[in-house]
């Protein structure tokens, strides 16, 4: 047990503190911090998926009235041995991937850099490229680890004795897409090289964590961490794109050494972020559900397939919700990655959970229908009493409690379980739900200072705003731990000049931050007590926290969507979204809401819209720009509502809080596909669910007219 803050400032809805800022363009993002003099750089990409250069041709692009320099491998600074491979850029002739960085160039404008670009010529040996996934591949290996430090595999008890033997078995294989990340605001970088000074090397990076980027470009360069300093107070998004910097970030540090005195502006078209920022793996998913008659779950189990790169291995934990959501006797999660000659994968908004919860909870929906139970009941029968996974009880979950209260908002108790018997006109209508989950997990590394200046309180924490709300819930969380009023209290983020912070990740920020600031403004209290002298300070890592490792903590959700689908062209729209959350003491209402409407709405998008489609002849994204990688819009969205659950959790930090960032996209594409089953009566197992996955299946009963 923690300590909990009595809630004064917390639980408040106050407006963001940069909004005024943002609205009015004050707020200076990465790519608009003026510097003197600056000079443009872009990125020149390989034309092939896998291959070796055999000849570099920049002689037109160097003539070009502005251009100032070409790097590649040929000439580009060496960087250490044993660089991470995604940020080991012109380092040698060989392709990874198509559209991976073999040329810089950089010039006087932007426009110049980019005709520059045009104008290299480079040829190629190129080599047969693989950049299909399938699960019957014969090169799928068995990673010694997943993403989040987690077990590739876990076996516990005999999911195949279960199978054989219960009365009710399910057997499917689910599919969801490859996504990009696609935040706002492109990945940027200003970057200033200046040999001589203390701190030779100040980057404006558009970055989850400025700490993270700096020890990343540190170590690419050989430089100290202390010879970097990252600065970055807003972020247009990131949704983990953003988590770790790309090789974008390292070109435009090998441009500003490259002509020192020249600050350089890196900025990333949007095609380019389809090939260098990342992007969640597609996966396949085998599930099989084995129940007695009643429902109760006898084996639940999970064999992923999904993809890496050939370079760099990225496993995402897709099988992670399945170890821990529902009380089966008999389970098994496995993982199988397959190298492809392909774009580095990376976190995406709730990497694991997100893909991870469509297979089960669809499945759940066809074993409900199979054996008459209502989808609602047949979850609240499978609720675990303590985490399946680790034996260890709960800090807190009211997964029952979020489903009967997400039902009664919805009016699911009217519902009629037959699939595809409702018409309004010409639509088929239906209704869905799906459970949401996400762990509860706090970083290492994050001190907080707390100072007295000029009668205000100052935080300082290198913590990181992707847009989600820190700059105006930190404060909250000061202010309660320090008993005074939030507008008492500033915080200072975003800079590596303040102390150490984790990333913006993982829905630890607030976790990990605002125990850190705890910790210090309780210190704070104790040394100066209620009336500090002016420069009074103390700091305080998020380490001294209170930790507890006997409960299992994860925030849990309840999705409900209505689907109508045209019976004659098979066009699918969602009237209706509504969450219900227990997630802890909500720090800011307002702030959370957008958090939790924000991932629903994009676990729409991903049920309905979002697919990178892989052309596996070419080893390239097709849709590569948001002209054709669809992304809900307004007119897609009519009502989306997310509630909480007043929850009280004394185990997982001082303030009561879990992370909010995350599950809300988690289990929105499984609660909206099994709306359009209930809808249609089809059942479409592949993401997103698009018209024509749909349309030979309806019913064809056009009205008449
Ligand atoms: Mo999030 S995908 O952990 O930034």
């Amino acid at each position: 047990m923690t300590e909990l803050l009595e809630p004064r400032a917390i639980g408040q809805s106050l407006i963001r503190r940069d909004g005024a800022r943002k609205v009015r363009g004050t707020a200076t993002y990465a790519y608009e911090t003026p510097v003197e003099d600056p000079v443009y750089a872009q990125i020149v990409q390989a034309a092939v998926a896998r291959g070796r250069i055999t000849g570099v041709d920049a002689s037109r692009a160097e003539r070009l009235d502005g251009a100032l320099a070409v790097l590649t491998f040929q000439n580009a600074e060496r960087l250490p041995p044993g660089t991470d491979p995604e940020l080991a850029v012109l380092q040698s002739g060989e392709v990874a991937f198509r559209g991976q960085p073999v040329g810089l160039v950089v010039a006087e404008t932007s426009e110049t850099a980019r005709q520059a670009a045009e104008l290299v010529r480079i040829t190629y040996d190129e080599q047969p490229h693989d950049a299909e996934l399938r699960a019957d591949r014969d090169d799928l290996y068995k990673p010694d680890g997943l993403n989040a430090a987690l077990e590739t595999d876990t076996v516990e008890g005999d999911v195949a004795a279960a199978m054989a033997s219960a009365p009710v078995t399910l057997e499917r294989t689910y599919t969801t897409a490859m996504y990009h990340n696609n935040p706002l605001e492109p990945h940027t970088t200003t970057a200033v090289w200046d040999p001589a000074a203390d701190v030779p090397l100040t980057l404006w990076e558009s970055t989850q964590g400025v700490y993270w980027a700096r020890s990343a470009v540190a170590a690419t360069f050989g430089l100290e961490e202390e010879q970097v300093r990252v600065i970055c107070p807003f972020v247009g998004g990131g949704f983990g794109s953003k988590g770790l910097p790309h090789a974008n970030a390292i070109l435009a540090v090998m441009a500003a050494r490259a002509l020192p005195g020249r600050p350089t502006k890196l900025a990333l078209t949007r095609q380019q972020m389809f090939f260098l920022t990342g992007y969640r793996t597609p996966t396949i998913q085998r599930m099989q559900l084995a129940a007695d008659r009643d429902g109760r779950l006898l084996a639940i189990a999970i064999d992923v397939t999904e993809q890496t790169s050939r370079i760099k291995e990225f496993a995402e934990q897709t099988g992670a919700p399945t170890r821990m959501m529902y009380a089966a006797p008999d389970r098994r999660t496995t993982h199988r990655l397959a190298a492809l000659d392909v774009p580095v994968p990376t976190w995406m908004r709730a990497p694991g959970e997100c893909p991870g919860m469509f297979g089960p909870e669809v499945a759940l929906d066809e074993l409900a229908e199979e054996l008459g139970i209502d989808p609602v009941e047949l979850r609240i029968r499978n609720e675990p009493e303590v985490d399946p996974e680790t034996g260890k009880p709960w800090s807190s979950r009211h997964l029952v409690e979020c489903l009967r209260e997400g039902a009664r908002r919805f009016g699911w108790r009217d519902r009629d379980p037959r699939p595809g018997v409702r018409r309004d006109g010409d639509w088929l209508v239906g209704t869905g739900v799906a459970s949401s989950v996400y762990p509860t997990r706090r970083l290492p590394e994050s001190t907080a200072t707390i100072r007295f200046e000029e009668g205000r309180y100052v935080a300082e924490i290198g913590a990181a705003d992707l847009g989600t709300g820190a700059w105006t819930i930190l404060p909250q969380i000061a202010a309660d731990a320090l008993g005074v009023p939030a507008g008492d209290v500033d915080v200072r983020i975003g800079d590596t000049q303040y102390p150490v912070a984790s990333v913006a990740g993982g829905s630890t920020g607030t976790n990990t931050w605002g125990s850190a600031i705890v910790v210090a403004a309780r210190a704070f209290r104790d040394k100066f007590g209620n009336s500090p002298a002016d420069g009074s300070e103390v700091s305080g890592d998020a380490a001294q926290a209170a930790k507890d490792d006997a409960h299992a903590s994860y925030a849990f959700g309840a999705q409900f969507a209505e689907a109508r689908v045209h019976a004659d062209t098979g066009e699918i729209r969602v009237p209706r979204l509504l969450g219900v959350f227990a997630a802890g003491r909500i720090i800011n209402p307002r702030t959370a809401r957008s958090q939790f409407i924000g991932g629903m709405t994009m676990g729409l998008s991903m049920a309905l819209h979002e697919t990178s489609v892989m052309d596996p002849r070419i080893g390239q994204v097709a849709n590569h720009d948001l002209a054709e990688y669809h992304i809900t819009a307004n007119a897609d969205v009519t009502s989306v509502e997310a509630h909480c659950l007043d929850e009280h959790d004394p185990f997982v930090n001082p303030m009561g809080s879990k992370g909010i960032g995350e599950i809300g996209i988690v289990g929105t594409s499984a609660a909206i596909a099994n709306a359009i089953h209930h809808a249609t009566g089809v059942r479409v197992r592949d993401l997103p669910v698009t018209l024509n996955r749909l349309l030979a299946a309806l019913p064809r009963q056009s009205s008449p007219g």
